[in-house]
């Protein structure tokens, strides 16, 4: 399967409005993430942002014409909308959100997001002050009741040098959004528990035994399961990465006995159980109450963890069990042998040896073993393979 067939965006004509505040130099970078993520972006720039950012510097981004004139190409109100998959509004001023609210066309992209007929995302970047307004608050309030998808704004510092809630949204909640509109919700009313990360086994209370798991793979698939309308459960281990937006239950937990007791807690009401953390296999049989002494002799006898997926699948009346099997090397026939085992429904096997694949990198190369078929997939992006695990995983959550 090409590469590029995975990415998201791919074939989707996003316009992209940037409106004038100082986050409009962002607009670079939202440019060249949505590009990476195989979509074609048209940008339209008000006048006002032409203050803070270049037609140039959009135009040689995009690789495509900036418009920003109503009059240059009289139709090209309409041929704009027309051809657009999605708009995005980014930075997206009080200014353009009162216009919106209102139906007020006097510009070329005020007028453009009258005649456009898809979702728009917009992303707020103002003052605190303007912000909290009441008044622009109704216009916020009027455009997400018509299903205008607000992203952001953050908290944080804000260009005025005043701290308060009016930074725009990171470019990748801005993008995840974006994903999230142009999805299909075919996972809505589902419920999935994803497990993610490593865990700590603790040899006393500042000791611990753990591996090389990043959660970056669990976290991709917990973000492909939202985009589908899922409703997801994140059972995490320890991690650096910020919980995916929309997330409504998000349990954090150290130990592979933690993660065990969290999965069975919430498996009752799950129709999927996705196990991509790397739960260690043992633990030090016995936890310190104090540090131990580094002259004391160490002798450590450890005890097997709870192997939560096989205790999935030994129920009689389970959820639909998708493990993980990090192997080092080319063995599939390892994994082939969990899935029957641990009695999974699919393994998901990445080689973890092999460069740029598995543990604490952004790619993963993986093959999908089910019962009757094994489906290789060439290195790709993490998000990219949680896309190609959930089309898969989605057929059959349809048939059950
Ligand atoms: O987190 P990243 O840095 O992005 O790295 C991703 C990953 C390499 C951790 C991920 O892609 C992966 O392979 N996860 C499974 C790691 C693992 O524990 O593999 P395993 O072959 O040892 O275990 C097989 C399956 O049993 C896994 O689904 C695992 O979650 C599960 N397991 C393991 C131990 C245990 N005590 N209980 C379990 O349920």
């Amino acid at each position: 399967m090409a590469k590029d067939k995975k990415k998201v965006l791919k074939n989707n004509n996003i316009l992209l409005g940037v409106t004038g505040g100082v986050a409009a130099y962002k607009s670079v970078d939202l440019i060249r993430r949505l590009k990476d993520e195989g979509a074609s972006v048209t940008v339209i720039m008000t006048d006002a942002s032409k203050n803070f950012i270049t037609p140039l510097s959009l135009e040689i981004a995009s690789g495509n014409k900036v418009y920003s004139s109503l009059f240059e190409d009289p139709m090209s109100h309409i041929a704009l909308s027309r051809n657009a998959d999605l708009m995005v509004i980014a930075p997206a001023t009080a200014n353009i959100i009162g216009k919106f609210a209102n139906g007020i066309a006097d510009d070329l992209l005020s007028t453009c997001i009258l005649s456009f007929k898809g979702k728009v995302v917009i992303a707020p970047a103002m003052n605190w002050r303007m912000y909290e307004n009441p008044i622009f608050q109704e216009n916020l309030k009027r455009l997400i009741s018509h299903g205008v998808i607000q992203v952001g704004p953050d908290k944080g510092s804000l260009a005025c040098g005043e701290e308060g809630i009016g930074r725009m949204a990171d470019i990748s909640e801005v993008i995840e959004a974006i994903k999230s509109a142009l999805s299909n919700k075919d996972l809505s009313k589902k419920k999935v528990i994803i497990t993610a990360g490593p865990t700590r086994e603790y040899l006393d209370p500042v000791r611990f035994i753990s591996n090389r798991s990043s959660g970056k793979m669990g976290y991709a698939v917990a973000r492909a399961c939202l985009r589908r309308g899922a409703d997801v459960i994140l059972i995490s281990g320890p991690s650096s990465l910020q919980s995916p937006q929309g997330l409504k239950s998000f349990v954090k937990v150290e130990t592979a006995q933690e993660m065990r007791d969290a999965v069975f807690k919430y498996l009752p009401e799950a129709d999927a159980v996705i196990m991509a953390a790397a739960p260690a296999d043992f633990s030090p049989g016995k936890k310190e109450k104090t540090k131990m002494d580094k002259s004391e002799k160490l002798l450590v006898k450890f005890k097997n963890t709870p192997d939560i997926l096989s205790g999935i699948g030994r129920l009689k009346r389970r959820p639909f069990l998708i493990g993980f099997a990090a192997e080092t090397g080319d063995r599939l026939d390892k994994a082939r042998k969990k899935l029957i085992q641990k009695n999974a429904d699919m393994i998901v096997f990445n080689n973890v040896s092999s460069a740029g694949s598995g543990f604490d990198v952004d790619t993963n190369k993986i093959t999908l073993i089910e019962r009757d078929r094994e489906t290789p997939f060439p290195l790709m992006s993490k998000d990219e393979a949680a896309e190609v695990l959930l089309e898969v995983i989605a057929k059959y959550l349809r048939k059950r």
